[in-house]
């Protein structure tokens, strides 16, 4: 068993003083409404989210803003599926850096990326178990009048296919190439970019790259370089002039070995099972994000919040529920009990203290 499971399950059992009262209302809903402040859960949640970075292929590792709702349905006496709703914020690690969230940092205001994930996530402590089977986020970026209001001056997002943004990223990474001692990199894609008012456009650009085998002296014949090899790191790049004067400035943090170590894996299950090499984020049965444009002011007023960031994570709509395939998660092939998943609950059915509190309480990135 995983050092790091054992870890999570001992925070999860001796965690919680200050857990409250699970509540069952109304008395004949398959749910219990969870606290959003409870110690227990809050762990729980971060290792949901964990999860749920650990799955993505592209964009930004998300970070835990808030817990907004939790539901708990006790599945006899195979422990609990627990259905969570979480608001979400984007931070500047690449998930290909597979950072833990905790270790990155909040996106600047002007920069952000925000919204809600639906998760479904199966807890059996004495099985030693945490699964999740399903997720669906939505973000949308921070209203572009709301941060010209607060901050006439700061950045504001460019389009990715604005030419300027290909060529800041292009002469950056020449510039890095030129000066690097250790390896080559040519451009993978550009993934963020802002530009903004300084003496002239200044244009901020992030990037990934991959090793590229051209050198310095080939450059101009280097040309576009099919290779398996997958992105290597992420470059921040920015492009200015002063009068005649460009002023570049550009740094890359590069990835640590995609191998993953055993003990770290975060579904003990296989090993036991002694399943070929797969990786924990193949059981996830489903999963996705999807990227909104930003919210319009008027629009938001006028909008139901569920519309406002519409995530729908809906296994079953049979209200009885369904089986949940997830027999592998069972030692004992002769486990008969089966798991069952029920529409996802409406948000309205929550704890009293839900939403939790939140991290960054701007109501400019806080999904309504
Ligand atoms: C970005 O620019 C492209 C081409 O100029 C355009 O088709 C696209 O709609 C723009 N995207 C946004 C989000 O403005
Ligand atoms: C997740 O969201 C996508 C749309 O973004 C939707 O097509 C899909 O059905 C959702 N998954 C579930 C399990 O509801």
């Amino acid at each position: 068993m995983g050092l790091f499971l054992l870890l999570v399950l001992s925070i999860l059992a001796v965690c919680c003083t200050t857990t409250s009262v699970p509540q069952k209302v109304p008395s004949h809903s398959p749910f219990f409404l969870r606290g959003c402040n409870d110690a227990d859960m809050l762990a729980m949640a971060a290792f949901v989210l964990q999860d749920i970075n650990n799955d993505l292929k592209e964009g930004y590792v998300l970070s835990l803003n808030r817990v907004s709702a939790i539901q708990e349905h006790r599945q006899d006496d195979l422990g609990s599926l627990f259905y969570f709703t979480l608001d979400v914020l984007s931070t500047t690690c690449h998930v290909l850096s597979k950072k833990p969230w905790r270790e990155c940092k909040e996106r600047l205001l002007h920069e952000q990326v925000y919204g809600q994930c639906k998760a479904l996530y199966y807890v059996n402590m004495p099985l030693r178990i945490l699964y999740l089977p399903a997720y669906n986020c939505t973000l949308r970026p921070v209203s572009r009048r709301k941060i010209q209001n607060m901050c006439p001056d700061c950045p504001i997002p460019a389009n990715l296919s604005d030419p300027k943004v290909l060529e800041t990223a292009i002469e950056t990474l020449e510039r890095y190439n030129r000066d690097s001692e250790s390896g080559q990199y040519s451009l993978v894609k550009v993934t963020q970019a802002s530009s903004q008012w300084m003496f002239g456009l200044s244009y901020f650009v992030e990037y990934l790259i991959k090793e590229s085998p051209c050198i310095e002296t080939e450059a101009s014949s280097c040309g576009y370089q099919p290779t398996d090899s997958g992105p290597v790191g992420i470059c921040r790049g920015s492009l200015g002039r002063r009068f005649e004067v460009k002023l570049v400035s550009m740094n890359c943090d590069f990835f640590k070995s995609q191998a993953l170590t055993p003990g770290k894996r975060k579904f003990p299950v296989y090993q036991r099972n002694k399943k070929p090499a797969q990786s924990p984020s193949k059981a996830v049965l489903s999963g996705s994000v999807q990227y909104l444009p930003e919210l319009d002011d008027e629009e938001s007023q006028e909008l139901d919040p569920a519309e406002a960031f519409p995530v729908h994570l809906d296994l079953t709509t049979n209200p009885q529920g369904e089986p949940l395939n997830a027999d592998f998660l069972f030692r004992s092939p002769l486990m008969i009990k089966k798991l069952i998943v029920l529409p996802f609950p409406k948000e309205e059915q929550r704890s009293a203290e839900c939403p939790g509190q939140a991290y960054f309480s701007n109501p400019i990135i806080l999904p309504p």
